[in-house]
């Protein structure tokens, strides 16, 4: 697919392409980046910035997944870009022990060989803490919503030209009708905030995955909602009995065709997965037990 940069409102921009990474002129010659991308589109980022006579002076990180935070640390040493994001987010982001705590299933030493999570630790310049509603980045002030629940402490960003970036807060519909997981760190919190941005007045709101949306955007925030509702029922189901996590796997292969080939994709679904089973056991949906010596979720 081909990437380009494109005008989306006054000093507001947006590279397009596999996903939307929304650029933000200070001036002629200057931008501020809302997130990076994969590491696999550093070529391609830089060269379509330089071509349009743009050197980042800043990045705003909504969050810390590898699709989001491929080139942050390598603009921020590169361009001397100030990198802004927020606590819980740059604590992640530190080092690679941080991003191994919130990837969990991931050994270290694997991480440590893959540039995807590799070129992501890096420190923040500027934090953003639970309660500040703005943030200054290269004398501009952008708006900051917290919208947690995708990930630990994920941001949207609303620039001064009134478009809200909503990183992975909300998919478009074709991209949430493709997942058959919707990724949620926690999945209580993911819907508060998928429901924290009903009625926004934004003229136009950019989603990484991968749309440009105008209002009124209900019925987005709905598609958005009763897909992780459904698929988080679709799981319920599947424990019929006492089960360990891998049986529930296997259960998702056959019921949802999620069947993982290489154990990377395997290393995913689990992580995947495991919010949903957890969120089901504090919402009392599930409970755990034991078979012998290892722990199952079983239905209440
Ligand atoms: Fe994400």
């Amino acid at each position: 697919m081909k990437s380009e940069l494109k005008q989306i409102r006054e000093n507001t921009w947006c590279i397009t392409g596999h996903q939307l990474i929304p650029v933000y002129k200070t001036d002629e010659s200057h931008c501020i980046l809302l997130d990076t991308g994969v590491r696999g589109f550093r070529d391609q980022l830089e060269i379509l910035l330089l071509q349009a006579g743009l050197k980042p002076a800043g990045i705003i990180q909504t969050h810390t997944h590898y699709d989001h935070f491929g080139s942050t640390a390598y603009f921020q040493e590169k361009y001397g870009a100030v990198v802004a994001m927020p606590i819980g987010e740059a604590e992640i982001s530190r080092t690679l022990a941080g991003i191994k705590s919130h990837l969990f299933v991931f050994p270290i030493g694997q991480l440590a060989h893959d540039p995807k999570y590799s070129d992501i630790p890096c420190r923040a310049d500027l934090l953003i803490e639970e309660d500040q509603t703005a943030v200054t980045v290269a004398g501009v002030t952008f708006e900051v919503l917290h919208t947690p629940g995708h990930a630990i402490d994920h941001i949207s960003i609303v620039t001064p030209d009134r478009v809200c970036c909503v990183g992975d807060a909300l998919f478009s519909e074709p991209v949430m009708a493709a997942m058959k997981l919707p990724y949620a760190f926690d999945f209580t919190k993911c819907l508060d905030s998928i429901e924290s941005l009903r009625g926004g007045d934004w003229p136009v709101m950019i989603l990484s995955h991968c749309g440009i949306e105008k209002p009124p955007y209900d019925h987005l925030i709905d598609v958005n909602r009763d897909r992780m509702l459904a698929q988080y029922r679709e799981v319920l189901s599947l424990v019929d009995r006492p089960m360990h996590s891998v049986e529930i796997c296997d259960a998702l292969g056959e019921k949802m065709g999620v069947c993982p080939s290489v154990p990377e994709k395997a290393q995913d679904l689990e992580r995947f997965l495991r919010p949903y089973l957890e969120c089901m056991v504090d919402r009392g949906d599930l409970r755990l037990v034991m078979d012998h010596h290892a722990l199952c979720y079983a239905p209440v």
